[in-house]
């Protein structure tokens, strides 16, 4: 029995409560929501290694960040196409670049035809191409001769040709080409070659090549299905551009804004700190424009002054912070807000966004900490506060003497957190700073994510939800993963080049997004019958929360009687119905068997506090 006090307490549910949290780790932009299918098309990919070691060329030693070596510019995504005899070689070449942003272009020469002579562009683990539907191809292209190219979309081993169309003229100074593509198949792997038909020396830059199809056709755009999902999940905010890339791994390596927007053959791209190099054709401007898209508010993070505390750590001085950083974000706020008539606004309307974008919440660096911190959140606090005061400001942390809008919290943790902290908010004092809790989900003890991870961020959400008087936003990190390349144990929606997935945390984000209540009564849940007590038999699947590491003592319990206790620093606990024992071990989660129901109590002293958890076991 439920009863709901209609005429008691009520709390108002934030309008704002479910967002999204977006950020460029597990190629979620590039090879991901920014439709490009072509990798590294400006040819400026670096090879870099392990990002957390390593990072222009510097490693971490016991003598702090040494220069080791160069990164080198590597040909990533491109390869040769010699056919029947031909000759060909490609290499890149810093001579006469297309512009300053792109220093490196591809030389090909071509020596002898033979059957077929050029190159090609693997895509993000292949191209979908889908029968009957157009790609746009563009590239520039210099030459001392000029020469004719053939454009083909074809299988990964060349033998099917599914588009094809001739460029004659190509050469001369450099001049963008451009061409539309009709693909008479479907095949999710595809590539792209660009082949030429006598000997010539030809430098390629900027080659690229979008669907038609892309969300709102868009060109260049997203995609379609990403942005699907994305809708699914009505955001009331989209937060962006991170997470971690906002600092960067050196303060050079954070993302500015200012590189990231106009002509995408004039945007450098940086290393990404999450180990690949990104186009930035996702940019400043895309986001404002995604968010009003989705009908979301905008939430923008930037950097203070410093870079990622958890890698290279580097602080700016406070001159920096006002002349660099600060005034950095008062041009991005007047990009996205200010009118025509000021130098970032007329640059918004020359982009094609006359109207101001509208931007609500700006988030005063990312998991920063310290007095350093202190020391830029009151430099930024009081420039926003006195140019934008309807702007509602976020910090990472509480700061002593400076006022605190709203506070961000972080929780990556395992599901027996969440179950435990289903109530943490309950009784929270009101009168301190607004809480959003801008990074969570489930990564540890469940793999990739499975379905107790996203019941107990389910139950976590509850809690929230409860006391979203207080807790006034909250955003699922990470969104995406290009199943290629996860970078980060466990995300919420999985695609490849042509298909995408919403994992069982994404439904549960969308369950609660599409039933966000306005206000909240106080109920009593009464009545509950009992289950008759069972003896254990079968296995019990109590693994997956029962992580290890946290746990530090466990026992479980069915009425008074105690079924298992033990003292360990690690492990989790099976029944072995063969053996009649309860049984630790470290491997991962195992799936088991339901034969019947009981209720079993669960406790345990984790690392964050002691807690008591009802488990309905099926066995
Ligand atoms: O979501 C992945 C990372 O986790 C974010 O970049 C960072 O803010 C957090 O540590």
């Amino acid at each position: 029995r439920v009863d709901v006090d209609a005429q008691g307490k009520r709390i108002q549910v934030s309008p704002d409560l479910y967002g999204v949290f977006y950020e460029e780790i597990n190629h979620a932009g590039d090879g991901g929501l920014y439709a490009e299918m072509v990798q590294n098309r400006s040819f400026e990919e670096n090879e870099m290694s392990d990002h957390m070691h390593l990072e222009n060329g510097k490693v971490r030693t016991d003598k702090g960040w040494e220069t080791i070596w160069k990164p080198k510019t590597d040909l990533r995504g491109w390869f040769v196409v010699a056919q029947g005899g031909a000759d060909v070689a490609i290499a890149l070449d810093d001579t006469r670049p297309l512009n300053a942003q792109s220093p490196h272009a591809l030389r090909v020469e071509l020596k002898q035809a033979g059957a077929r002579a050029g190159f090609a562009n693997e895509g993000y683990w292949g191209m979908s191409v889908v029968k009957g539907e157009n790609y746009h191809l563009s590239f520039y292209a210099r030459s001392d001769k000029k020469s004719p190219v053939t454009i083909t979309l074809e299988s990964q081993d060349g033998q099917t040709v599914y588009a094809r169309k001739r460029v004659r003229g190509v050469g001369g100074p450099w001049k963008r080409y451009r061409c539309v593509l009709t693909a008479k198949d479907t095949d999710p792997k595809a590539r792209l070659a660009i082949c030429l038909r006598k000997p010539a020396t030809l430098w390629f830059d900027m080659v690229s090549l979008f669907p038609e199809n892309t969300y709102k056709q868009r060109i260049p755009g997203m995609r379609a299905d990403l942005m699907g999902k994305l809708h699914e999940l009505r955001p009331k905010f989209l937060r962006f551009p991170g997470g971690c890339v906002v600092e960067g791994c050196t303060l050079d390596n954070r993302i500015q804004w200012k590189e990231t927007i106009g002509d995408i053959a004039q945007r450098p791209g940086h290393w990404d700190l999450w180990g690949y190099r990104a186009s930035d054709g996702l940019g400043f401007h895309e986001f404002l424009q995604m968010a009003e898209d989705l009908d979301a508010e905008v939430m923008y993070v930037v950097n203070v002054g410093m870079s990622c505390q958890a890698r290279h750590s580097e602080t700016a001085s406070e001159q920096e912070i006002v002349d660099i950083y600060l005034q950095d974000t008062l041009d991005a706020l007047e990009y996205a807000m200010g009118p025509a008539s000021s130098k970032w606004g007329a640059l918004r309307v020359q982009n094609g966004h006359p109207e101001p974008f509208k931007v609500k919440y700006v988030e005063i660096g990312n998991e920063n900490s310290g007095a350093d911190y202190h020391r830029a959140y009151r430099i930024f606090y009081r420039a926003l506060k006195a140019t934008y005061p309807t702007i509602l400001t976020i910090a990472n942390q509480a700061i002593p003497d400076a006022p605190v809008e709203i506070i961000d919290e972080h929780y990556y943790v395992g599901p027996h957190w969440f179950f435990a902290h289903a109530n943490k908010y309950d009784g929270y004092d009101r009168t301190g700073p607004k809480i959003y809790v801008g990074e969570y989900a489930v990564n540890r003890g469940v793999g990739s994510g499975n379905l107790m991870g996203a019941l107990s961020e389910a139950a976590f959400m509850l809690g929230m939800e409860r006391n979203s008087d207080h807790v006034i936003m909250a955003s699922y990190a990470p969104l995406f993963e290009n199943v290629n390349d996860r970078e980060w144990d466990v995300n919420l929606i999985r695609f490849n080049s042509s298909r995408v997935l919403g994992r069982s945390s994404f439904y549960v984000q969308k369950m609660f997004a599409e039933h966000l209540p306005t206000v909240m009564c106080e109920t009593a849940v009464s009545n509950l019958e009992a289950p008759a007590p069972i003896e254990p038999r079968g296995r019990i699947g109590l693994r997956t929360w029962l992580t290890d590491a946290e746990f530090k003592d466990l026992r479980v319990t069915q009425g008074d009687r105690v079924l298992y206790a033990s003292a360990f620093s690690q492990g989790s606990a099976d029944w072995n119905s063969e053996r009649g024992t309860w049984e630790t071990q470290k491997d991962a989660y195992r799936q088991t068997d339901p034969l019947a129901t009981d209720t079993l109590t669960v406790v345990g002293d984790t690392s964050w506090s002691d807690y008591t958890l009802e488990l309905k076991a099926k066995r």
